[in-house]
C-alpha cells in the first residue's frame, strides 16, 4: 500500500484526491496540509478522507510512513517543497508548472536522482485518447514528416482572475499565460516533436491592467529537422478554441482530431487524398482508448511506476524541457532577439532572479483576494 499526502488543498487538489481515491487498492491518503488549516480540514470532509490535516507541510516531511506527495501549491513554492520531500525519501508528483526557473528544475531533478525517488510533473492532458493517438501517428510518420506545427493555446480569463493573491506577479505566479495556461500545449508540442532549436517571440499584456505578467505571447520556432512552428499563448481568446495542428508531408493531423490528406495533381494543385485519410483514420480508430483520463490517468501511471510496473510518462526531465521552451519564449520576448536552445546555465533567464530582473512589468497587481467562492477550475480544452 502506497501512503499518500497532498500539500496545498485549493482548487486543483480535489483532482488529485479523487484520483487517489479511485485507486483505493493501491494507495491511501494519510495526510493533507495547507497553510490555511481550515482549507485542509474542509478538503478532508468534502472528500470523506480518513486523513490528518496540518497547516505546515513539514509534518508530511517528518512522517516516515508517507511514500508519495502531491504538491498542489502555487508555482513559486514547488521547488522548495519538492526538494524537501525528495530529500526525505518521498516520491513526488508536482503540479504544473514544474518550477519558477530552470535552475530550480535542475535542483529538483538532482534531488530525485540522489535520493532514488520518482519525480513526475503534472501534464494531465497527455492522458487522453486523442492526444495519445495523435502522438503515435506522428511518431510513425503516418502522414510523413512534420513540416509545420501550430499550437493555439487559447484561453479567456476576466480581470478578477488575477486578483487571487498569488496570481499576476512574476515573483509568485512565475509568469502569465505562457507559463500557466499554455504549459499544457507547450508540453504536448515538445512531447510530440521535441524541442526547437530557435525561438523568436513577442509578448504583451493587452487586457489585464491588474497584472504584471503577459496575457498574450506569440512565438515562432525552428526545429532541427527544418520544420517551423508557432505557439500562441493567450487568455484573451473568446471561446477558448484550443488546437494542436501538424502539417505533415502528405496530410494534416490535429487535436481536436481532424485529418486532411492531399496529393498533387499533374500541375501541382491539390487533390484530396481519400486513400491516405482512410488508412490514417483506421490506424487512429484501431488504437486503444486510455483507461483513465486526466489527473486520474497520470496518477495511475505514477502509482504503477512506483510499483515498478510501468515507465513514468512525465518525468522531471520532461517537465524541465517544457519549462525550457517557455523560458526561451520569455527571454526572446523580453530581449527582442532570437534565442537558441538549449539555454545555457549562464543565461540570466536560467535563474529566477535573472528572469525577475529581465522581464517587463506590464501593470502593477491591484488587488489580492485570499480565495474565490467559486472554486471552479478548467483543466483542458474540448478534444
Ligand atoms: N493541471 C492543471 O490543469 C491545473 C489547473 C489549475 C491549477 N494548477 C496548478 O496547481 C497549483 C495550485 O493551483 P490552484 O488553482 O489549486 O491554487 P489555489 O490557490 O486554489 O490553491 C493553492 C493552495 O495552496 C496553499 N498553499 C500555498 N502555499 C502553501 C505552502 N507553502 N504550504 C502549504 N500550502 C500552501 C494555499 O493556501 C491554497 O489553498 C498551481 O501550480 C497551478 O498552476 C494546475
Amino acid at each position: 500500500m502506497i501512503n499518500v499526502a497532498v500539500i496545498g488543498t485549493g482548487a486543483i487538489s480535489s483532482r488529485h484526491l479523487q484520483a487517489y481515491l479511485t485507486f483505493a487498492q493501491e494507495c491511501t491518503i494519510k495526510r493533507v496540509a495547507d497553510i490555511d488549516l481550515a482549507k485542509a480540514e474542509k478538503s478532508i470532509s468534502e472528500n470523506q478522507l480518513d486523513a490528518m490535516a496540518s497547516d505546515d507541510y513539514k509534518t508530511i516531511i517528518e512522517d516516515r510512513s508517507i511514500d508519495l506527495v502531491s504538491i498542489c501549491t502555487p508555482p513559486s513554492t514547488h521547488a522548495e517543497i519538492a526538494i524537501a520531500c525528495l530529500e526525505a525519501g518521498k516520491h513526488v508528483l508536482v503540479e504544473k508548472p514544474m518550477a519558477a526557473s530552470l535552475e530550480d528544475c535542475d535542483k529538483m531533478i538532482a534531488a530525485a536522482q540522489e535520493n532514488g525517488r520518482l519525480l513526475s510533473v503534472v501534464a494531465q492532458n497527455r492522458f487522453q485518447s486523442s492526444w495519445m493517438k495523435l502522438k503515435k501517428l506522428l511518431d510513425e510518420q503516418a502522414a510523413g514528416r512534420v513540416l509545420h506545427a501550430q499550437i493555439n493555446s487559447y484561453w479567456w480569463r476576466g480581470l478578477s482572475y488575477y486578483d487571487l493573491w498569488w496570481r499576476g506577479t512574476w515573483e509568485s505566479e512565475g509568469g502569465g499565460c505562457t507559463l500557466n495556461h499554455a504549459v499544457h500545449h507547450i508540453d504536448a508540442l515538445q512531447w510530440m516533436m521535441g524541442l526547437p532549436t530557435e525561438v523568436h517571440a513577442m509578448m504583451s499584456n493587452v487586457a489585464h491592467q491588474n497584472a504584471e505578467v503577459e496575457d498574450i505571447s506569440m512565438a515562432l520556432l525552428r526545429f532541427e529537422s527544418g520544420a517551423l512552428g508557432q505557439i500562441t499563448s493567450s487568455v484573451v481568446h473568446h471561446g477558448q478554441e484550443q488546437q494542436l495542428v501538424f502539417q505533415c508531408e502528405r496530410g494534416k493531423l490535429s487535436a481536436p482530431w481532424d485529418l486532411y490528406g492531399s496529393i498533387a495533381k499533374e500541375n501541382g494543385f491539390p487533390q484530396r487524398d481519400a486513400q491516405l485519410e482512410s488508412e490514417i483514420q483506421e490506424a487512429y480508430d484501431s488504437q486503444d482508448e486510455v483507461s483513465y483520463e486526466g489527473h486520474t490517468g497520470q496518477i495511475e501511471n505514477v502509482l504503477s511506476a512506483i510499483a515498478g510496473q510501468s515507465e513514468l510518462l512525465v518525468t522531471g526531465e520532461e517537465g524541465r524541457r517544457t519549462l525550457e521552451l517557455i523560458t526561451a519564449i520569455y527571454a526572446s520576448a523580453s530581449r527582442g532577439i532570437r534565442v537558441d536552445l538549449p539555454l545555457d546555465s549562464d543565461d540570466p533567464f536560467y535563474t529566477k532572479r535573472g528572469l525577475l530582473e529581465s522581464v517587463p512589468h506590464f501593470y502593477e497587481k491591484s488587488a489580492s483576494v485570499k480565495d474565490f467562492e467559486a472554486n471552479e477550475i478548467t483543466t483542458k480544452g474540448n478534444y
